[in-house]
């Protein structure tokens, strides 16, 4: 992919960084995204399961879909795209990486400068003490799992309808505040409050840069949208500002 004088030299000249990814970053690694025709968990949508109310109501059918997800990130490995973005790291002295996905694949690519704002698949969550712990088991042996204490484990992740981690928004707010270059990466820019960051970093100053396999709301709005797939344009966009 050609990339133009002016993406290079913004790049190239770029003090503070911000990434933001979401689901298309980690689909060549074989993760479903949510809103692709690959989206679907037997007949349900992530809306539907991914919040309390669905908690609630069924514990065991929303620990089923996430142990089915579970089974199947536990097969996937990071992709040139995640490792692209952990060794852009390494070019800037001010970097954060901003996820959505709850993969854990920015972190074994060996992305360290790192906010997983909705949280993590691999932790699990006491819902009567909050105590937080990471759980590997796959696939789970009791369904819901159980905490030592008796009460059923929720995933550790932010579902609809709850609100971010304070300190996560913090961050992410601090950075995309002062970013000179703002990456939205594999992320279709529905669902709040990370679809409002490109646009936030946009009206602060910073040249956004979108790379997406298809054209998403933001796409007439950024500076610079590369349409294709992330695993493919990010090794070439990382060769080519490593070079000298
Ligand atoms: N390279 C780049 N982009 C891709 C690729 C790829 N190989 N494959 C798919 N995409 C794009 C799709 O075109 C789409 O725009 O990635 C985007 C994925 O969008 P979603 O499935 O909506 O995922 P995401 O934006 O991360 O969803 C946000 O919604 O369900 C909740 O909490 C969940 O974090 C998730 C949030």
């Amino acid at each position: 992919m050609e990339f133009t004088k002016e993406l290079t030299q913004k790049c190239k000249g770029a003090r503070s960084v911000v990434v933001l990814t979401g689901a298309g970053i980690s689909a060549e690694s074989g993760v479903p995204t949510f809103r692709g025709e690959e989206g679907l968990w037997r007949k349900y949508r992530a809306e539907e399961l991914a919040t309390p109310y669905a908690f609630e109501r069924d514990p065991k059918l929303v620990w089923e879909w996430y142990d089915w997800r579970r089974q199947l990130i536990s097969k996937c490995l990071p992709n040139p795209g995640h490792y692209a973005i952990a060794n852009l790291e390494a070019l800037y002295k001010d970097f954060l990486l901003i996820t959505q996905n709850v993969d854990g694949l920015h972190r074994k690519a060996g992305s360290k400068k790192l906010r997983e704002i909705h949280g993590n698949i691999w932790r699990v969550r006491c819902t009567k003490e909050g105590r937080v712990e990471e759980n590997l088991e796959v696939p789970l042996k009791t369904i819901p799992p159980a905490c030592k204490c008796g009460a059923i484990l929720r995933p550790h992740i932010v579902w609809f309808g709850e609100s971010l981690d304070m300190e996560d928004i913090q961050t992410s707010y601090e950075a995309i505040g002062k970013c000179d270059l703002f990456f939205t990466i594999g992320t279709s820019v529905v669902v709040q409050p990370a679809a409002s960051f490109a646009m936030m970093a946009k009206s602060m100053g910073a040249y956004v840069v979108e790379i997406n396999k298809d054209p998403t709301p933001v796409s007439e709005q950024v500076d610079v949208s590369l349409l294709g797939k992330a695993g493919e344009i990010l090794p070439e966009l990382e060769k080519e500002l490593s070079s000298t």
